[in-house]
């Protein structure tokens, strides 16, 4: 089946169910996706679908073969410029073991892309509360959200 990850098609050979966070990390090598607990409960898995955080462990390769995939590598510009919510986690300093922070970054830019700056601290909770960090950078991760909203535009 042909999918469509990053900007780029690529075509895989596997069972409809395989979940899509097996496919981006062992059929097409994009391990910046982590897998935490396979079961939808802690977000280390999260990559975008048609622009929305969806959880790669539970979500069939089948469900989204007609629809733009984004991993965290798809994330900064060709030139290599970082993203402004990867910029922000740079400057906030937000990682601590790093394994959550994936997931993290994507789900926080879903979040942004609807709310840019007017995104408010209940805004952030509901988007963020499922994304868990054992680390516990919680409140790195609110400051950086705050510091890249203040770099973006205004939602149109
Ligand atoms: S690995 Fe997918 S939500 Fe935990
Ligand atoms: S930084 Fe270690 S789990 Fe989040």
């Amino acid at each position: 089946m042909k999918l469509l990850i990053n900007g780029k098609q690529v075509t895989v050979d596997v069972p409809d169910d395989t979940p899509l966070l097996w496919v981006i990390r062992e059929e097409v090598g994009l391990t910046g996706t982590k897998f935490g607990c396979g079961k939808a409960l802690c977000g280390a898995c999260t990559v975008h679908v048609d622009g929305k955080p969806k959880r790669s462990c539970v979500t069939a390769v089948s469900s989204v073969q007609d629809k733009p995939i984004t991993t965290i590598e798809g994330l900064e510009a060709t030139d290599g410029t970082l993203h402004p919510v990867q910029a922000a986690w740079v400057e906030e300093n937000v990682p601590q073991c790093g394994f959550c922070q994936s997931g993290q970054i994507m789900a926080a830019v879903a979040l942004l892309a609807k709310k840019g700056k007017t995104v408010t601290d209940e805004d952030i909770d509901a988007a963020m509360s499922g994304n868990i960090c054992r680390c516990g950078t919680y409140p790195r991760i609110r400051k950086a959200i705050k510091r890249a909203a203040n770099a973006m535009e205004e939602p149109k």
